[in-house]
């Protein structure tokens, strides 16, 4: 039987990976958790339901132009399987309108080592999402027995979960920007919450953004869980809406890493980095200045790049200057038209989990 899951961080070469798709993907409904991460100006703010079909096509084809680049060089690729996600949810705790979507896996899916952990989201739309996963793990988990497939506690997301009336409508930005640097987020502390893509996966080392979708105890229930590693919790005051930390703060090799520039990351949590001779350097500037339409996401997602081993990386097509960074830290740059996903939840790394990649589990801050 042949060992199938193993990874250990973001950079060794990539041999296997879940591709996401947009079918029957929703605009969640407003639910205690999502309000306040939907930018006031949004066009989004007070819609909800199926998106329209065009676009749901249009982002599958962006998905299906990663798929074959990583196909042609010799990645294996998985793909989830979508439920009807506009069908009502509900748990003796809750109910909800609707579900959203499996894209962007890598929302859901923590790989570390030979382990894929379901995540413990905090948006009630998203509960039941791993479904979409589970014929992929169930597969693993026949095809290689050292797969260790796990769920983390699912969180109860009972009114007790969040801070209600957290942000009214008319907030500022400044006043956004006040409560990320001072760590005060819509979620409460009774369970810990997270989303997969607020851990950065380090060999020994995990950084863990502390944002708007993952509390103090996820920090806390991490440690615990994996006693041998080293769990750092981050923060970035820049960020008015503190959502997963890959347009954010990306490594893209052993000793660097890239930062989005409005948003770095504060000393003393630099320290560690520094100590150990990583190079943090500031991301290049979007090419755009607004996102794709029906996007919660920022024109940061330029950074949001699928590194295939440490000399290669995908970045967005349009990306220009990220593009052009990349090649002058010494990258090869792969292009990759995928801006039309965006809407669905992310970029190149958001649309990923994942699977394989070679490599061990090494400690980079000794
Ligand atoms: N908070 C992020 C999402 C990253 C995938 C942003 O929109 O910048």
């Amino acid at each position: 039987m042949a060992k199938i899951v193993s990874s250990w961080n973001d950079w060794d070469p990539l041999k296997r990976v879940i591709v996401g798709r947009c079918d029957n993907s929703v605009i969640p409904p407003e639910e205690p958790a999502t309000s306040e991460k939907v930018p006031v100006d949004s066009e989004m703010r007070g819609m909800w339901g199926l998106r329209p079909l065009e676009t749901v096509e249009r982002g599958n084809e962006c998905l299906e132009n990663l798929v074959k680049i990583l196909e042609d060089r010799g990645v294996v690729v998985d793909r989830p399987t979508p439920l009807q996600w506009n069908q009502a949810i509900g748990t003796p705790d809750f109910r909800n309108d609707s579900m959203m979507t499996c894209m962007p896996p890598r929302d859901i899916l923590l790989t570390i080592g030979n382990e894929i952990m379901a995540a413990a989201n905090s948006f009630r739309c998203r509960y039941f999402e791993y479904l979409a996963y589970w014929p992929l793990m169930e597969m693993y988990f026949e095809q290689d027995p050292d797969f260790k497939w796990t769920q983390a506690p699912r969180p109860r997301l009972t009114d007790r979960s969040y801070k209600h009336n957290y942000y009214d409508e008319k907030i500022s930005l400044e006043e956004r920007l006040e409560r990320t640097a001072a760590k005060d987020f819509v979620t409460t502390e009774v369970e810990p919450m997270w989303d997969a893509a607020d851990v950065m996966r380090m060999g020994k080392d995990l950084f863990i953004q502390h944002g708007l979708t993952t509390n103090r105890a996820a920090m806390d229930w991490f440690q615990r869980y994996y006693p041998e590693f080293r769990v750092h919790a981050v923060n970035f005051p820049g960020d008015p809406y503190p959502i997963h930390i890959d347009a954010t703060f990306v490594p893209l090799r052993p000793g660097l890493i890239i930062n989005n520039p409005h948003r770095p990351l504060p000393e003393p949590q630099r320290a560690i980095f520094e100590a150990n001779d990583w190079q943090i350097v500031e991301a290049a500037d979007p090419a755009h200045t607004e996102p794709p339409a029906l996007c919660y996401s920022s024109v940061w997602l330029s950074m949001n790049c699928l590194v295939l081993d440490p000399k290669t990386v995908i970045v967005e097509a349009s990306e220009v200057h990220q593009q052009e960074q990349m090649d002058k830290l010494g990258m090869n740059v792969i292009p990759c038209d995928l801006r039309d996903a965006y809407p669905f939840g992310g970029g190149l790394h958001c649309s990923t989990a994942d699977v394989y990649r070679e490599g061990e589990c090494l400690d980079y801050f000794p």
